[in-house]
C-alpha cells in the first residue's frame, strides 16, 4: 500500500506551475471521439483519471497517440463496443461516453457509474436530457442501454444547474437534428473549454458559460487542436497552501477570474495576495480573520475548495462556519482535521470551526479526493510528521503532486509499506 508522509511546519518558497483542468481533461477526451478525423488536445495532465479514459478509448479501438502532456486521438477505426464494468468504474466521469457515444452512434452501452463517498451522485439529469432528445434508456442489471432512432433538438431544462448533465446532454445534442436549448445550464469554465473544443471540430454550440446553452446539429466533426484550461481547483488548492505556509509562494498558470469566490474570502480573512495575470503570490501570516462560505454552483465559492479552505479556517483567530450546499457528505475530512488539532463540530451542512488552533501531525486518511487535499495541506502546516493513506484518491487530481510541493521547500515523499 502507498502512503504520503509529510514532515510539516515549514515555510514553502518559489513557484508551483499549475496543470491542465482535471474536471475539463475527463470529459474532452470521450468528447474526442465525436470528430470525424484526428484530434489533439494539449496540456493534458498526467493523472490516473487521464490513464483510466486512453484504456477505455483503447477497449473502443480507438487510436491514441500520447506525447508529454499532449494527446491525439483518431477514431477512424473505433468500435461501439461495451465499455468493460471494470473500466466503466474506474471513474465516475466514465459517463461522458455514454453522450458522446450516444451522440455520434446513436447507441451506448454503460455501466452504473459508481457513486463515491460525497454523495449518491444521481445521473438522472443526464438520461432525462437524453430522452428528451429522443432516446430511449433502460437498464438491464447494472447497466444502462441509451439508444434512439433518431436524436431532435429539443429544449431541456435542468432542475439543478449540473456540470455533468449540462456537458453530457451537449455531447449527445451536437450531431442531432436541429436546435437543443440547455436552461439553467451550469456555467463552470470547463463546460466552456469543452464547448470550444467542439466549436473547433464545427459544432455550433453558443452560450456556454451562461445559463442557456444552445446547440445546433452538425452532420460532420472535423480536426482540431485544443488546449486544456488551467485546473482552478489544483489552483486553489496550493494558494490556499501558500495562506498556510507560503514565504511567499507563487502559482503560476492560472486563470485568475476562475477564482473570484476563492480570492475575495481569501482577502477579506486577511490574506496578503498579489494577483498577476496569469498568477497568485500569496505570503502567509500568523493571524487570519474568521470567514464563513457556503458552496454555490460557479461563480460561488466551489465546493472542490471547500474542504482545503476548511484548514485554513482552524488558523483563523475566532468561529468560522462553512456551508456545504452541493454535496450530502463532503465533511469526512472534519474527523482527521480534528485529529490533527482541529476544533471543529458539523451540524446538518454546516461545520463550525473554532480558531486559531496549533495543528500537530498525525496518521490520517484520504476519503475522497479533495479531503485528501485537505490532508496534504494540514500536514504541511503541522508541526511533526502527518501520514496520510488512500492517497490514490489525491492522485487522481494532482497532478506531480509531490515534485511540484518538494521543489517549493515541502518535505514529502510516498512510501511503499
Ligand atoms: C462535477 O461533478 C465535478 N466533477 C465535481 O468535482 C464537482 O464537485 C461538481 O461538478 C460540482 O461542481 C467533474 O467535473 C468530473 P453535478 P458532477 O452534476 O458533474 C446533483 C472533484 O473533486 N445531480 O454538478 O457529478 C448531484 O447529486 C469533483 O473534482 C443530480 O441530482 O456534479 C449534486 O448534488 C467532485 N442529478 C448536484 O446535482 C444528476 O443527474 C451537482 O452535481 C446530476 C447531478
Amino acid at each position: 500500500m502507498k502512503i504520503m508522509e509529510i514532515e510539516g511546519g515549514r515555510d514553502l518558497k518559489g513557484t508551483i506551475r499549475i496543470s491542465g483542468a482535471k474536471n475539463a481533461t475527463v470529459a474532452l477526451i470521450p468528447a474526442a471521439i465525436l470528430t470525424d478525423e484526428e484530434v489533439t488536445i494539449c496540456n493534458i495532465p498526467e493523472i490516473t483519471d487521464t490513464e483510466a479514459l486512453c484504456d477505455i478509448l483503447k477497449d473502443l479501438n480507438v487510436n491514441v497517440k500520447r506525447a508529454s502532456e499532449s494527446i491525439i486521438i483518431n477514431p477512424k477505426e473505433m468500435k461501439n463496443i461495451e465499455i468493460t464494468e471494470e473500466h466503466s468504474r474506474r471513474l465516475r466521469a466514465s459517463y461522458y461516453f455514454m453522450g458522446a457515444l450516444l451522440g455520434k452512434y446513436k447507441k451506448a452501452i454503460m455501466y452504473f457509474p459508481g457513486g463515491c463517498s460525497i454523495g449518491a451522485r444521481p445521473i438522472d439529469l443526464h438520461l432525462k436530457g437524453f430522452e428528451a432528445l429522443g432516446a430511449k434508456v433502460r437498464s438491464e442489471g447494472n447497466k444502462y442501454i441509451v439508444e434512439a432512432e433518431d436524436l431532435t433538438g429539443a429544449n431541456i431544462y435542468l432542475d439543478i444547474a449540473s456540470v455533468g448533465a449540462t456537458i453530457n446532454i451537449m455531447l449527445a445534442a451536437v450531431k442531432a437534428k436541429g436546435k437543443t436549448v440547455i436552461d439553467n445550464a451550469a456555467k463552470e469554465p470547463e463546460i466552456v473549454n469543452i464547448a470550444t473544443f467542439l466549436n473547433n471540430m464545427g459544432a455550433k454550440i453558443t452560450g456556454a458559460g451562461t445559463s442557456t446553452i444552445q446547440i445546433i446539429g452538425v452532420d460532420y466533426l472535423g480536426s482540431c487542436f485544443h488546449e486544456v484550461i488551467p485546473d482552478r481547483i489544483e489552483a486553489g488548492t496550493y494558494i490556499i497552501v501558500g495562506a498556510l505556509c507560503g514565504n511567499p509562494l507563487k502559482i503560476d498558470n492560472l486563470i485568475p477570474e476562475h477564482l473570484d469566490a476563492l480570492l475575495s474570502k481569501l482577502e477579506e480573512a486577511g490574506v496578503p495576495l498579489e494577483v498577476g495575470a496569469d498568477y497568485v503570490l500569496v505570503q502567509k501570516q500568523d493571524d487570519y480573520k474568521p470567514v464563513n462560505i457556503k458552496t454555490a454552483v460557479y461563480p460561488g465559492f466551489p465546493t472542490d475548495l471547500q474542504q482545503p479552505f476548511t484548514v485554513l479556517q482552524t488558523q483563523s483567530s475566532g468561529k468560522s462556519k462553512t456551508t456545504e450546499t452541493i454535496w450530502e457528505n463532503r465533511f469526512m475530512h472534519v474527523p482527521y482535521l480534528n485529529a490533527l488539532g482541529a476544533d471543529i463540530t458539523v451540524k446538518n451542512q454546516t461545520a463550525t470551526i473554532i480558531g486559531p488552533r496549533k495543528l500537530v501531525g498525525q496518521d490520517v486518511v484520504a476519503t475522497d479526493l479533495r479531503a485528501g487535499a485537505a490532508m496534504v495541506a494540514a500536514g504541511l502546516k503541522a508541526e511533526g510528521k502527518t501520514t496520510i493513506t488512500n492517497i490514490e484518491h489525491i492522485l487522481r487530481g494532482y497532478e506531480q503532486i509531490i515534485e511540484k510541493l518538494t521543489d517549493v521547500g515541502a518535505k514529502i515523499t510516498i512510501k511503499e509499506i
